[in-house]
């Protein structure tokens, strides 16, 4: 069954409960640059800790890091980010508009030219308003910044004006001075997260004692000036991704790519994603990043179809290799059982946290017709819900209260909680409902007779009577392994 979610209702859904907003949305957003609200944060919060659950904490091949967002420049020069980073863009010269050459080329081809003459390798009238297109250039995606006390606009301000009047000689020996300067400053956000494991893989492999195969995990923001961010939170100016870099010992890697694509398959199914939803393809050749040899994408049927959740490459040793030549650190590991030291071959699932929160959403959310009413429903895997428990007491009457906020005070040690006292109870079980919570706790009058509470289910409606000394006990139960 297809998601039953289109892109608008979901972007309606996200910003009426509270789980994404537009970035700066006061001032008029920012492209490419989302806020996750407080049903947001707790769901990706969900996610991540899922997700570190399977590939370090139940694994024993695995280890975590979380390294710096900025580095030393010279890491993109060595993993190849400065040189091939970019994506080929086209402007249309009458709309002004800005679009990625490739994607058009694949949406909108051209014609099939006469006498055989091959079609131009990207579109040339701009589809919007059909004026003539620039020629492409390339657009390096990462985000340049300057590390120290240097602040660029105003050091190009001060040589202009200084410049004014100087012969040309002595101004462009300034200029050149200058671009050094900003140069020496120069800095870039990572795009990729990956960078930060391999220039530990040292500092990692000799603290941790870890033998070959093992793996490194890492979570954290990720940033890329995208040309034409878009689809929500699918394509981001700033994003968060869940990596891995696996090293093997060559020879093998092609049977451990096979294993993390299947494992990684499987997380997306154990935490509740629908088969038809989902499929695994192999890149073509001419699809590959420039530094893997072989690459699987894990899809998700999105609403503007089938589109990448994650990546799992295998990047061979590639980077390693890189960063000990620029470096001049030998990054490599001594082979016990030939005595040889060797170069690991590298497996490295890569999923994006923003995309995945789309896709367990959208999976999730239902709706069926209840008492001639339409209920709509998030069944997220209790693990991922961001409210586990919602305590709602029957009315706001005098001798409710008291009791109901005992029991929201017992059960908050232990779970993700909300007390919602507002609107008839049918309302606010439809609310709970919509978010995604798992179990509605009601106190009622016969609460106060029995010291008992009902313990609703979000899926079936079902309800049972369970005394208060056994409710955290029996939720606990219900909701099974964090
Ligand atoms: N280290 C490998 C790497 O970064 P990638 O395919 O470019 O590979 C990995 O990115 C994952 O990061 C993607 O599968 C996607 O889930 C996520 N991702 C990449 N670019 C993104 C963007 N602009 N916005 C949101 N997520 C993105």
């Amino acid at each position: 069954m297809a998601p039953k979610l289109t892109m608008d209702k979901f972007v309606s859904l996200c910003k009426r409960r509270g789980f994404v907003f537009q970035g700066s949305e006061i001032y008029g957003g920012i492209g490419g640059f989302w806020d996750y609200g407080p049903l947001g944060v707790e769901l990706k919060n969900n996610i991540k800790r899922a997700w570190w659950k399977a590939v370090v904490q139940e694994r024993p091949d695995m280890v975590g890091l979380d390294a710096a967002i900025v580095m030393n420049p010279r890491v993109w020069v060595a993993s190849g980010h400065v040189e091939t980073f970019a994506d080929p863009m086209v402007d249309c010269k009458s709309c002004k508009r800005r679009f990625r050459a490739d994607e058009l080329a694949r949406e909108h081809p051209e014609p099939e030219a006469a006498h055989g003459h091959a079609p131009p390798a990207y579109p040339t009238r701009c589809p919007e308003c059909g004026g003539e297109l620039t020629a492409p250039r390339m657009f390096n995606l990462m985000f340049r910044t300057y590390v120290g006390p240097i602040d660029v606009e105003a050091e190009f301000t001060r040589a202009i004006q200084e410049l004014q009047g100087e012969d040309w000689e002595r101004a462009s020996a300034r200029i050149r001075d200058l671009k050094d300067e900003l140069d020496r400053a120069t800095a870039y956000l990572r795009p990729e997260t990956a960078q930060g494991i391999f220039v530990n893989f040292d500092n990692v492999q000799t603290t941790a004692r870890k033998k070959l195969p093992f793996g490194i995990a890492q979570i954290g923001k990720a940033f890329r000036n995208e040309v034409t961010p878009g689809n929500f939170i699918f394509r981001d100016r700033e994003f968060e991704q869940m990596e891995i870099e696996f090293f093997v010992r060559p020879g093998t890697d092609e049977e451990w790519h096979k294993h993390w694509v299947e494992e990684r398959y499987s997380w997306y199914r154990r935490y509740g994603i629908r088969e038809e939803n989902l499929r695994v393809r192999r890149l073509e050749p001419d699809e590959l990043a420039h530094y893997a040899k072989d690459t699987y994408e894990i899809e998700y049927l999105f609403p503007m179809g089938w589109s990448e959740l994650e990546g799992i490459a295998n990047r061979t040793d590639f980077d390693l290799r890189r960063h000990s030549e620029y470096s001049g650190r030998q990054l490599t590991y001594f082979d016990d059982e030939t005595g040889e030291h060797i170069v690991p071959y590298v497996i490295e699932p890569s999923a994006g946290v923003d995309r995945c929160f789309m896709a367990f959403m959208m999976d999730a959310y239902d709706e069926e017709e209840v008492r001639g009413e339409t209920r709509a429903v998030l069944r997220l895997h209790p693990a991922l819900a961001p409210v586990k428990v919602a305590v709602l007491p029957l009315s706001r009457h005098e001798d409710l209260v008291p009791v109901a906020r005992r029991v929201w005070d017992l059960l908050r040690p232990h779970f993700m909680t909300q007390y919602d006292d507002a609107q008839s109870i049918g309302r606010r079980y439809r609310r709970q409902d919509e978010i995604g919570t798992p179990y509605c706790v009601t106190i009622d009058f016969d609460t106060l007779q029995d010291e008992a509470v009902t313990i609703r289910d979000r899926d079936s409606m079902a309800q049972v009577r369970v005394p208060i000394a056994n409710l955290v006990s029996a939720l606990k139960e219900r909701l099974g392994d964090p």
